[in-house]
């Protein structure tokens, strides 16, 4: 039995499975590489360094997977840190992935619930047969309920693909209150299928992983294969609508240099690209914050994802009151 993350002490000497996330080969002062990644479970993670063979061992390993490890946890400029002295890719029957990785706040079946009431407002006939059709796919419906919404940056979490979408969904809601011009059909669509694909392009079997499908083609493409096959199930579906939605879906990543093939050409578009954009920030500022907030510090360690440390004063004071 792993112990748990949460009740890692100084001095404690850990051997067990863990999953790993933001895995990096980083320099120390002389130039020696080092690699740095967290350790995590369903309690907590503890930021993790190697520093023998580093270059040799990050070959063995990548976030996303699980590992089994030996080592120990040690105090560092008043943190917790772990000191790895072995490791190696954990064997599928050695550990049990929901003790692993932790779920959303909420359960996926609210939030199933509360997408569905927004679906329930559009108007056009076709944009709401497309997405209660998808939504009601039993396929669909199993892995929506677990999926993580990425490998390690944003909602990388069960439950936090759905979680993201529901996000998505009501500040996209609440700008096309606030901008009458907005399509709301449109945008509800967006924040549900721009990131779909995810529930073929990840498989979380054994870690969170890219599945072939993922690797070759991507999310992207899966949702656009997604809207062809369900729409063209429904009888007088117009070729242009079904280009429209898929343009939602292939310019969502905003940018040529972030993955997109296209950028947004309507309001619509580009709204639902700026609030995923949004949203995924938010929730991995937050993710980074929570892992480090109980240390007592009023900086984070250096985020590479923001390229700058984060004051944790402000998230300190309003966690403590919650
Ligand atoms: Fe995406
Ligand atoms: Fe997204």
């Amino acid at each position: 039995m792993n112990k748990q993350i949460k009740s890692f002490i100084a001095q404690d000497k850990v051997q067990g499975c863990y999953y790993i996330t933001q895995k990096s080969m980083l320099m120390d002062k002389n130039s020696k590489p080092y690699l740095s990644f967290n350790l995590n479970d369903k309690t907590g993670a503890i930021n993790a360094r190697v520093w023998d063979n580093a270059e040799e061992l990050s070959k063995e390993f990548d976030s996303g997977d699980v590992v089994h490890i030996k080592g120990h946890v040690q105090s560092y400029q008043n943190k917790l840190q772990f000191v790895i002295h072995q490791l190696r890719p954990a064997e599928n029957n050695e550990y049990d992935m929901r003790l692993l990785v932790k779920s959303a706040d909420r359960s996926s079946s609210e939030y199933m619930d509360e997408l569905l009431r927004m679906v329930a407002d559009i108007t056009d006939d076709n944009i709401k047969q497309l997405v209660t059709n998808v939504l009601n796919d039993k396929e669909v419906q199993e892995r929506l309920l677990k999926y993580p919404a990425a490998r390690s940056i944003h909602h990388a979490y069960f439950g936090g693909l759905i979680e993201h979408m529901v996000g998505i969904s009501k500040t996209l809601k609440y700008l096309s209150e606030i901008h009458k011009h907005l399509n709301y059909d449109y945008l509800i669509f967006g924040a549900i299928f721009h990131d779909i694909g995810k529930l073929w392009e990840l498989s979380i079997e054994n870690g969170i992983n890219y599945t072939t499908a993922g690797r070759l083609v991507g999310h992207i493409q899966i949702g656009c294969e997604l809207v062809d096959k369900f729409s063209q199930k429904i009888l007088g579906f117009p070729d242009k609508l079904r280009y429209e939605l898929k343009h939602i879906i292939l310019s969502h990543h905003g940018k040529y240099e972030y993955g997109s093939p296209k950028r947004p050409k309507f309001l619509e578009a580009m709204v639902v690209a700026m609030v995923d954009e949004l949203d995924s920030k938010i929730n991995t500022a937050t993710q980074a914050m929570l892992s480090e907030v109980q240390d007592g510090n009023e900086w984070s360690s250096f985020q590479k994802n923001f390229d700058r440390y984060l004051y944790l004063d402000i998230f300190a004071k309003k966690q403590n009151e919650d």
